[in-house]
C-alpha cells in the first residue's frame, strides 16, 4: 500500500476501514478511515497514528516513503483508540522517537493507556521546529475529550484538525474535490451531530482559536481533507454550534398497530401543509444516528410512541436516550402516542424531550385506542397552528 503525497514531502499514510458500520453504535454507512500523516523534515514526524488493527497498513504506507525506524517525533492530538491505537506497535519500528501530546489530559490519557513510553507533553502556544517547518499546537479541550489537540504547521499552511471537521467516509481520494460534494457534507453533518453536537461550547472555542489561520488544506483524521471547501466546512461548523436552525419538521415514532403511526403521518402531513420540508422517521427501520443527524438544523420535533407495559416503546426510550446525550438546545418538541389503557408514554417522552434541552412548543396528544377521523383533523389543525 502506497503513501499519498498531499504537499511536496507531506504524506497521508492512514489506513481506509471500508467495513466499518459501527462507531460506538453510530451507523457508518460508508466506512472511514483513520488518518496519520508523514513529514519528511529534518527531523521526521508522524502526525497520529491508526486502530490498533490498522497499525501494518500505516507501516506499509510508511515504508513506502522511508524505513519507518527514521521517524523522530510522533505527535498525538488525540487519546481515543481509533488514533492513538498503533502507538505501542509503531514504537517497536521507531524506538527512539518521543511522543507529543496535550498537557495533562493527553499525557495521563497515554500513559494509563499505554504505559510508560517517551512522551513529552505540550500546551497552546508550544512550538516545535523540524528543520524548514515548524509546528504549533492549539489546545481544543473537549473537542470532544478532554486531551484533543490540534496542530498547525504555518509554512504549509495545513492544519492537522483529528476529529474536528471529520467525515466517516471510506473513499481512496484524499481530498473534497475528489469526492461527490454532496455526500461529504452529509457525512460532515452526521459526524458533527453525532460526534460534536454536544460540545458546542467547545466547538465555538475551537472555531475562534482557529480563525485566524491561514489554510490551504484541513488535514482531518477521519475522512477526506478539505482544500477547495474550507470557507464551506467552517461556515457550516459556525452553523452547527450554534444551533441555527431551519424552518423544518422531524417526526419519530414507533408504532405497535399502526395508531401511533397514523398520528405521526398525520403529524408530518400537517407540517408539510404548513410549507415545511419535514423528515419522517419510523424507528423500526430508521437508525437513531440519521436522525439526530437531520434534528442537528431542525426547528421542530415530534415524538411519538404507543404505551407498552406502562413505558414508552424500547426504541424511542433507545432515541429519547441518545438524543438526551446530545443535548440538543431549541427545538420546538412535542409528544404523541395512542395508548389501549395507562397511556404512561405519552408523558415519559415529553419529560425525556424537556430533559434532552427541548421546548416543548405543543400539550402533549393522546389517543386511545385508533384515532378517528375527527381527532386526526383536531391534531392536524394544532400542528398547523404551530
Ligand atoms: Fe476519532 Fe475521538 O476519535
Amino acid at each position: 500500500m502506497q503513501a499519498i503525497e498531499i504537499k511536496p514531502d507531506i504524506w497521508w499514510v492512514g489506513a481506509i476501514d471500508w467495513s466499518m458500520r459501527s462507531f460506538h453504535g453510530y451507523l457508518t454507512s460508508r466506512g472511514s478511515s483513520y488518518n496519520a500523516y508523514l513529514i519528511l523534515d529534518d527531523k521526521i514526524t508522524l502526525i497520529d497514528t491508526v486502530k490498533e488493527p490498522f497499525a501494518a497498513e500505516m507501516l506499509e504506507r510508511i515504508a513506502s516513503v522511508i524505513d519507518p525506524a527514521k521517524i523522530d517525533y510522533i505527535i498525538s492530538n488525540h487519546v481515543e483508540p481509533d488514533h492513538s491505537g498503533s502507538l505501542p506497535c509503531l514504537l517497536q519500528y521507531c524506538p527512539n522517537a518521543k511522543v507529543f501530546t496535550s498537557l495533562p489530559n493527553g499525557q495521563k490519557g497515554l500513559l494509563a493507556r499505554y504505559g510508560e513510553l517517551p512522551y513529552e507533553g505540550v500546551k497552546t502556544g508550544n512550538t516545535l521546529s523540524l528543520g524548514k517547518r515548524t509546528l504549533q499546537f492549539i489546545a481544543t479541550p473537549m473537542l470532544h475529550w478532554p486531551d484533543s489537540m490540534v496542530t498547525y504547521c504555518p509554512e504549509e499552511r495545513i492544519l492537522f484538525s483529528n476529529d474536528a471537521f471529520g467525515q466517516h467516509l471510506a473513499a481512496n481520494r484524499r481530498f473534497d474535490d475528489e469526492n461527490d460534494p454532496a455526500i461529504l457534507m452529509q457525512e460532515a453533518k452526521k459526524y458533527y451531530a453525532n460526534i460534536l453536537m454536544l460540545y458546542r461550547q467547545q466547538a465555538q472555542a475551537a472555531m475562534q482559536a482557529l480563525a485566524g489561520l491561514d489554510l490551504d488544506i484541513i488535514a482531518v483524521g477521519h475522512g477526506v481533507l478539505w482544500r477547495s471547501q474550507i470557507p464551506k466546512i467552517i461556515a457550516a461548523y459556525q452553523k452547527w454550534s450554534t444551533d441555527t436552525l431551519e424552518d423544518r419538521a422531524v417526526v419519530v415514532f414507533d408504532s405497535m398497530w399502526h395508531s401511533t403511526e397514523m398520528m405521526a403521518q398525520t403529524i408530518a402531513d400537517a407540517f408539510t401543509e404548513k410549507g415545511l420540508p419535514v423528515g419522517y422517521y419510523d424507528l423500526r427501520v430508521d437508525h437513531i444516528s440519521d436522525i439526530v443527524t437531520d434534528i442537528l438544523t431542525s426547528k421542530y420535533l415530534a415524538v411519538g410512541s404507543p404505551t407498552l407495559n406502562n413505558q414508552m416503546m424500547p426504541n424511542v426510550a433507545a432515541f429519547l436516550c441518545y438524543l438526551k446525550g446530545l443535548a440538543p438546545k431549541h427545538r420546538q418538541a412535542f409528544a404523541f402516542g395512542s395508548y389501549g389503557w395507562g397511556g404512561q408514554s405519552i408523558a415519559q417522552t415529553e419529560t425525556a424531550l424537556q430533559e434532552a434541552g427541548c421546548d416543548i412548543c405543543l400539550e402533549k396528544i393522546r389517543i386511545a385506542n385508533v384515532p378517528t377521523a375527527p381527532q386526526l383533523a383536531a391534531i392536524r389543525d394544532k400542528v398547523k397552528n404551530l
